[in-house]
């Protein structure tokens, strides 16, 4: 249920390993475009969905097909409200559709990242009530977080240990064997608060210490020394040590959405700030900011000023070699730059046409280099010459930490 990011590569896996799939999902559009053979999603070409087709699978919006099933797996969305704070609507509505239809014996599993605390206390009441049945006789209820990486071609659901947590050992005991089909490794939680929380310390974790080089980048320049070469050599130390690179931010669906759920949580549980959540997101969310500064500065050393200058941004997506561009800190930037009167143009073979406004698409990232003022490398997409765009450009400004050569400036 929910055919995005993570439930289709989950009901790929599932239908190769011979399992009979229905794809739940609101959205009419992602419905019939799958039915048509269309992927919708980074990870999966439609030539996986015809596969996915010839094995059984079908797509639909019709939550009567729940009746049928004997796991219902959850892949909602779970965004931020306005405010901030966790937004389970999708959750709640996810869970009152399915509920009228739940047989007895029917296992259900949320995956979508939220607070501890979510599946028992606001998944379980709703199924409970609208399908009559109860949660350890009837019913089973468990939790398992979702670790998709898209884009990342050697991880994948397969060969990434899967954590369970069930409302009762029953209940995990069902999810382990589901997964158990799916995975290499099934890892059995004390409950469903634990697997809830582990995915967002894996997530938090992340982020802190992204926050962590983002603010020692900066520092790192105004002392004139190079981070980048900082970390290679601490990442020579076999143990203690993980490398984080900086960046102009973070991203995605997860990183600086997640934690979030976690520090509401405690905020309003407990009535105390979880401060190092709200540490890494003021610095990683100042990076755009901090790099629209710097650009500023390298213009100026060229007296240029910013206002009608060219700024090329080369990889507008939140991460390399995908197309997700949800949170991705180069629209900030765009818009800090477009409000200082720059004139901005970016080259990305994954986004055909940008959400900013204002920001020119450039077919050719060598030529669009030689024309602008300067040239930002955000991500580092496999389909770029960095190197030669980095000596088509007049000023190469580098996020990423590749780029070699005169007239290479390093975040
Ligand atoms: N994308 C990732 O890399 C990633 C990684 C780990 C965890 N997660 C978590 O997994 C969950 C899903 O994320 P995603 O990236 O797959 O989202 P997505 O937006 O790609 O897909 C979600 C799908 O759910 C559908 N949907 C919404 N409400 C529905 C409802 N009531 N009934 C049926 N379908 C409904 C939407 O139409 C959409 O197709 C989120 O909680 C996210 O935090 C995502």
């Amino acid at each position: 249920m929910g055919l995005g990011y993570v439930g289709v590569p989950l009901a790929e896996l599932a239908v190769s390993r011979g399992l009979e799939v229905t794809g739940l999902d609101t959205s009419d559009r992602i419905v019939t475009g799958l039915n048509a053979g269309v992927s919708h999603i980074d990870d999966l070409g439609d030539e996986d969905v015809a596969e996915m087709l010839a094995g059984g699978f079908r797509a639909s919006s019709d939550p009567a097909v729940v009746a049928t099933a004997d796991t219902v797996v959850i892949c909602v969305p779970t965004p931020l409200d306005p405010a901030g704070g966790p937004d389970l609507s999708m959750v709640r509505a996810a869970a009152r559709s399915i509920a009228p239809h739940l047989t007895s014996g029917t296992l259900v599993v949320l995956e979508s990242t939220t607070y501890p605390g979510t599946t028992e206390e606001v998944l379980r009441p709703i199924l409970e009530e609208l399908s009559g049945l109860t949660v350890g006789s009837g019913l089973a209820l468990a939790f398992s977080p979702e670790r998709v990486d898209p884009g990342n071609p050697e991880f994948g659901i397969a060969n990434t240990p899967k954590v369970v947590g069930g409302t009762t050992e029953e209940c995990a005991r069902r999810a382990e064997e589901f997964y158990s089909q799916l995975t290499s490794q099934v890892v059995v939680a004390r409950g469903t608060r634990e697997a809830e929380m582990s995915k967002l310390l894996e997530n938090t974790y992340r982020q802190v210490n992204i926050a962590l080089v983002n603010e020692m980048v900066r520092f790192s320049h105004e002392l004139s020394i190079d981070f980048w070469d900082v970390i290679r050599l601490a990442r020579t130390k076999p143990f203690g040590f993980q490398a984080f690179y900086p960046g102009p931010g973070v991203g995605g669906h997860c990183i600086p959405i997640d934690p979030n759920y976690l520090s509401h949580r405690v905020e309003e549980q407990l009535g105390y700030p979880f401060r190092f959540v709200e540490l890494a997101q003021e610095i990683n969310s100042g990076m755009p900011r901090y790099v629209a500064q710097r650009i500023q500065s390298l213009l100026n050393d060229r007296s240029l000023p910013v206002r009608g200058s060219g700024v090329l941004l080369l990889g507008v997506t939140y991460k390399p070699d995908i197309a997700d561009q949800r949170e991705s800190p180069a629209i900030p930037l765009a818009q800090v730059l477009l409000g200082m009167g720059a004139r901005v143009s970016y080259a990305d073979p994954h986004v055909p046409a940008w959400v900013v406004d204002g920001a020119v698409r450039a077919d050719d990232p060598v030529s669009a280099a030689a024309e602008a003022d300067i040239t930002v490398l955000l991500q580092q997409h496999r389909a770029f010459d960095v190197d030669a765009i980095a000596a088509a450009a007049h000023c190469f400004f580098d996020l990423r930490g590749v780029a070699t050569g005169p007239g290479v400036e390093r975040l």
